[in-house]
């Protein structure tokens, strides 16, 4: 699938019920019709209530808590987005800046997250964008609005230009096959399209790799805590190497 195009707009509106919360929309989903904007500290229970609903059957300390959840949006709000029907949050794509070494990619979300939730992970130097979390309410999912969410943080890669995205993700179909092939044998199945997987055959399909099975990334006895590598490249990336002598870049001419 192809990057689409974003209907992009900023503008104050009312977030919540009852107090005037004004927030900046940064667009106006082409397909949902949602407005999304980035992450505030104050919309941290009902993100830690939508990560507790999303992912029912992982372990609730693998998961962010309402703490953690404010301290991401005091570090990198610009890189997270919450989608709003009206006032109501219905998805959260969230995420964080790391350096990651693609020749040891085995580790947990508690390598990227720390458990004790002492700090956000976030590391201003990385270049990577590691996908911590996107979900999107039951009754809401099927509208684009994950895609959306995902094309917003590709944005976030060429806007501070990252060299990708990059996640462990999970495998919520392999409960039904984990009996019968490996979890690498499962990723491969879908990464050909012979199996059908609710979340990795969504990420393939917004142009994601299925790189390989990670082991013991989140616990979760329904996949017996097996999870996927995957990674999308920023083709706008320019590495700090390539930089010309006046101050511009090959893919850019801004100094
Ligand atoms: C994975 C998840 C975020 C997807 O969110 P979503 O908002 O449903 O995503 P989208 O609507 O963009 O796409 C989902 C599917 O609906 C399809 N779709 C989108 N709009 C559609 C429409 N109008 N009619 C029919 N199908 C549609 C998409 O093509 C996609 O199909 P695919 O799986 O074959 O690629 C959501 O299922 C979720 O929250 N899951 C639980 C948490 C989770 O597993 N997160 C991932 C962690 S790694």
């Amino acid at each position: 699938m192809t990057d689409k195009p974003l209907t992009e707009i900023t503008g104050d509106i009312d977030l919540a019920s009852s107090d005037v919360v004004p927030t900046e929309i940064v667009m106006v989903g082409e397909r949902s019709g949602l407005s999304y904007a980035n992450i505030r500290t104050e919309w941290a229970p009902e993100l830690a209530e939508l990560e507790l609903a999303s992912y029912a059957t992982a372990n609730p300390s693998d998961l962010y808590d309402e703490p953690s959840l404010r301290l991401l949006a005091q570090d990198f709000s610009e890189g997270c987005f919450a989608a709003f029907d009206d006032s109501r949050l219905v998805a959260m794509g969230l995420g964080v800046r790391v350096h990651f070494d693609f020749n040891q990619p085995q580790h947990s979300v508690s390598d990227i997250v720390p458990e004790d939730h002492s700090s956000s992970g976030d590391d201003p130097t990385g270049d990577w964008y590691y996908g911590t979390g996107i979900s999107t309410r039951p009754e809401y999912r099927r509208r684009g609005i994950g895609s959306e969410m995902y094309d917003l943080r590709k944005g976030v890669c060429r806007q501070l230009n990252l060299r990708g995205m990059v996640a462990g993700g999970v495998i919520p179909g392999y409960a039904d096959h984990k009996h019968l092939m490996s979890a690498d044998n499962y990723i491969a199945e879908v990464r050909e399209g012979r199996l059908y997987d609710p979340t990795l055959s969504f990420q393939i399909n917004n142009g994601f790799e299925a790189v390989c099975a990670l082991a013991n990334y989140i616990e979760d006895p329904a996949v017996d805590s097996w999870a996927a590598l995957i990674v999308w490249h920023n083709l706008h990336y320019t590495s700090p190497d390539d930089t010309q002598p006046d101050g511009t870049s090959p893919n850019n001419t801004q100094p």
